[in-house]
């Protein structure tokens, strides 16, 4: 059973795996769209997310979830990448939700990674947020130095979509993914701190003992700009969703 409790402005759940996280964050979302339908999700890639995503396929193959209503905005994306390349995450998205559910796929937006005009393709995906109405429920999750997204720690608090540059840090833990370390690229699109601070609800997902310290520094110690993630604290309705081993330092 998982265990609820409260820290500082946050709600926290405490499973028991990560089998036990993806059943308990993909709730959240299916819950969020069953009240209302045409929700706009934020959506996010990397390992952690994989088995929430599991999930909601399960959901939607027995008719407990209907997408077609939804749209969903990816926050980043690798420069140089394109859709189709295995390692994109317009490719990640693709593979691991959306081909498997009713979702509309000329709703779901990922940064386009090739753009030859970063200022204008990033000042259209905010414009395009807001026009939608804003993120209703936005997924996250947490690198282990503390960055969300792919916002670095020395990102501000009032960062938009922008281009950024991956630390080496990022870089060698993404490296696993590829087929070596000179194959991740150097830089990557995301959405800000100020745009993700922006989503009326924030879920993030983080399984396994290699994320401890970033979520104890991000839920325990006052927001800095070295870890990103903890200006979450300054958001009103925010859920960390742990398995023991994320949240062994709390
Ligand atoms: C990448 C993504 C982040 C993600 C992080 C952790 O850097 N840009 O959004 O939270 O990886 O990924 P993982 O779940 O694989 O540990």
């Amino acid at each position: 059973m998982a265990e609820r409790k409260r820290v500082g402005n946050i709600d926290v759940i405490i499973c028991e795996d990560e089998i036990e996280a993806a059943k308990e964050s993909a709730n959240i979302f299916a819950e969020a769209i069953r009240q209302k339908p045409n929700l706009v999700l934020g959506l996010a890639t990397g390992g952690t997310p994989v088995s929430m995503y599991k999930e909601l396929i399960k959901m939607n193959k027995e008719g407990e979830l209907d997408f077609f209503h939804a749209s969903t905005f990816n926050l980043d994306e690798y420069v140089g990448l394109s859709p189709e390349h295995d390692q994109s995450y317009r490719y990640f998205m693709n593979t691991n939700l959306f081909d498997h559910v009713n979702i509309d796929k000329s709703k779901t937006y990922v940064l386009d990674g090739l753009t030859k005009d970063i200022d204008r393709t990033c000042r259209e995906y905010e414009d395009f947020i807001k026009k939608q109405g804003g993120i209703d429920v936005q997924l996250l999750g947490i690198g282990a130095n503390g960055h969300i997204a792919f916002n670095e720690p020395g990102s501000s608090k009032d960062s938009r979509t922008r281009e950024v540059v991956l630390t080496e840090k990022t870089i060698k833990d993404n490296s696993r993914f590829f087929e070596d370390e000179s194959q991740v690229p150097r830089k990557a699109l995301t959405m800000g701190i100020a745009t993700i601070m922006e989503a009326r609800k924030i879920v993030l997902l983080a399984t396994g003992s290699n994320k401890k310290d970033a979520v104890k520094k991000a839920l325990q110690e006052a927001s800095s700009l070295e870890v990103p993630a903890s200006f979450l604290k300054e958001h009103d309705d925010c859920i960390f969703v742990l398995d023991k081993d994320a949240a062994g330092g709390l």
